[in-house]
């Protein structure tokens, strides 16, 4: 394998033009030009520049404590800390994007952008579209693999989870100009069809693939009666292992079973990824299975495969089990598909990056079969080089009682029953607001939905997604509250203060400017130029929830501006309905990328 091995750095930093490249590369340049010119023998220097927390600043740079501990003591300039961050303050070129300059304590360098970079940066946004504010994240194509549920057994929360989180990412990656291949990978191949099957055969001796379609209509029922029969009748038990060699060798009749019973699960997965309007392309476990064997005979080759007890095993430094990749039995299993997946994710596909979303409970599985990928070359040493793979692990959903969720009735939950109740619960909400009266159907139908199916995704994405979360409907449904209802009213206001100005934006855009007068205005301004950073930070850690607490602190900013600059007739009107339809542009990019549908009134 011949993949050229970049650090996602180095392409970041090869960003081309001047909206490619966030606020905070910007000001890093200017950093990386003084350190160049106080230290020139040093070529190695990183400028380490990052948002202020603090008023004295817009921007930090670092870097003064960490040059200070490898000069002190040798012949040097400086004396101190403060004196090394002195030098760099003194040392950045002069720039129209720096207003002030000072330095604090042990040296850090703060940064004020000067006011009219800011403004220029916001209403050239406004012209050109925020798809000019996308950064680079230095992949050319992704896969991602997330949903992923598994045929014939239920799709339960965590698989929502999975993708809501796999959208999430996926349409950020997007944003920033990846090719991304979303991919669901389900499990349509295990030893559960064996069974499925016979117990089919068994009860309709007639079946034959055009008859008795309903055999496998109701396949919680099917999957519930096969696996009583598999673990009560042993001569059925043989027969199901006996099917799934018939099946996996290609046998006709069963493999039209397999279809079948494969097409009736798809049809439900898709009812909630159509709800959801998450697109995924099914590229299942069976797809890999043609590969396996030269996958396994490469790993042998490269003498990375033992025996052990009759299976054929990888030993992995540091981990007490091996990993399996062929069973006592000769068949695959889930890692040996992986491997393969991998392999064509990699060679097929041509893949930098392949996301894996699925709950912490499997992380031991991914690290290891990257650790076995690794070994046998596929991909760098440095788990940031290019190709990378990443397991994006979540954590349980929880219930009410705090164990996992369910609900009364059954034991488990019906995605689509959930996803229909927010919406309902949304819809009477909107009633009780007596929109019913002033809306058509249609439109109270689409607002439910985007209020519903939000709430559902915004209140997955905005915990950081290794902990646990607790479903509670009230809560995420809450008009007041860091929700995505409470997000969409703010949205609906804004526009409504841009409709009831009576004033054309497009004619604004053309004629005037943005002016940062008030202190408020400058925050919202700061806050809303920050937003390529923020995608990039997500995207680092592949944490949604770093977008999500940027989109409520929009909306905090600005309700702050909102509540002390008079917009509509004050004579700073032009610039601040400018700023209001910045703030809903970047507030709708928000939502877009989180999954979800904004409103335009509410
Ligand atoms: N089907 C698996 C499950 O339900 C998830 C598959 C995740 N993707 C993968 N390539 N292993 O747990």
């Amino acid at each position: 394998v011949s993949h050229t091995q970049r650090s996602l750095q180095a392409l970041a930093d090869t960003a081309t033009g001047p909206n490619m490249t966030t606020p905070r590369q910007h000001v890093a340049n200017l950093v990386k030009e003084a350190l160049g010119s106080l230290f020139p023998d040093d070529d190695g220097m990183e400028p380490l520049v990052a948002a202020c927390t603090n008023k004295f600043g817009d921007y930090q740079c670092n870097n003064a404590m960490g040059i200070w501990s490898k000069i002190k003591g040798k012949s040097s300039d400086f004396k101190s800390p403060n004196a090394v961050g002195q030098g760099i303050a003194k040392a950045l070129p002069a720039s129209p994007l720096v207003d002030k300059v000072s330095v604090a304590g042990p040296g850090f360098v703060n940064i004020i952008l000067s006011n009219s970079w800011v403004e220029e940066r916001i209403h050239n946004m406004l012209v050109d579209g925020v798809a000019t504010w996308a950064p680079n994240v230095g992949v050319k194509r992704a896969v991602v693999d997330f949903s992923s549920p598994n045929i014939a057994k239920e799709m339960h929360v965590g698989h929502l989870r999975s993708t809501i989180i796999g959208d999430s990412i996926s349409r950020m990656l997007e944003f920033c100009n990846v090719e991304v291949l979303r991919r669901n990978h389900v499990g349509d191949w295990g030893t559960q069809f064996g069974m499925l099957i016979e117990y089919l055969f068994e009860e309709y001796p007639q079946w034959d693939g055009s008859s008795e379609e309903h055999a496998v209509d109701k396949l919680q029922e099917l999957y519930k009666a096969s696996k009583k029969r598999f673990d009560e009748v042993p001569i059925f038990k043989e027969k199901a292992q006996q099917a799934v060699v018939l099946l996996q060798g290609g046998d006709e009749r069963y493999r039209k079973a397999w279809q079948q019973i494969c097409s009736v699960s798809r049809k439900e997965f898709d009812q909630v990824y159509k709800r959801l309007k998450v697109s995924l392309e099914e590229k299942g476990e069976s797809f890999y299975n043609p590969y396996i064997p030269a996958v396994i005979q490469e790993l042998d080759s490269k003498g990375l495969v033992a025996e052990s007890e009759g299976a054929k095993v990888i030993h992995l430094e540091g981990q007490n089990i091996p990993l399996i990749v062929v069973k006592k039995d000769g068949g695959f299993n889930y890692a040996s598909t992986d491997l393969a997946a991998l392999w064509y994710r990699l060679n097929v596909e041509k893949a930098e990056w392949i996301v894996y979303v699925t709950d912490v409970g499997q992380s031991l599985h991914f690290e290891m079969f990257f650790t076995a990928a690794r070994r046998v070359g596929w991909l760098p040493k440095g788990t940031r080089e290019l190709p990378r793979t990443t397991h994006v692990g979540f954590g349980l959903v929880l219930g009410l009682d705090g164990k996992r969720f369910r609900t009364r009735s059954t034991e488990v939950v019906r995605l689509v029953d959930l996803l229909d109740e927010a919406k309902s619960r949304s819809k009477q909400g909107l009633i009780d607001r007596g929109r019913d009266d002033e809306w058509e159907a249609d439109e109270l139908e689409q607002a439910a939905e985007a209020l519903g199916y939000g709430a559902v995704k915004y209140a997955d994405l905005k915990n950081n997604r290794t902990t646990n979360y607790t479903f509670n409907f009230d809560q995420m449904l809450d008009v007041r509250g860091n929700t995505a209802v409470y997000l969409l009213y703010a949205h609906a206001r804004i526009c409504s203060i841009i409709r009831k100005s009576e004033k054309d934006i497009e004619e604004l855009k053309r004629i005037g400017n943005v002016n940062l007068v008030h202190e408020n205005e400058r925050v919202l301004g700061l806050h809303l130029i920050r937003f390529p950073e923020i995608i990039e930070d997500a995207l680092t850690d592949l944490l949604p929830s770093i977008l999500c607490e940027y989109l409520y602190n929009l909306s905090e900013v600005f309700t702050k501006f909102y509540s002390t600059c008079k917009v509509v007739g004050s004579e700073e009107e032009t610039s601040r309905l400018l700023l209001c339809e910045a703030t809903a542009v970047i507030m709708r990019k928000c939502f877009s990328l989180l999954g979800i549908t904004p409103l335009y009134r509410l």
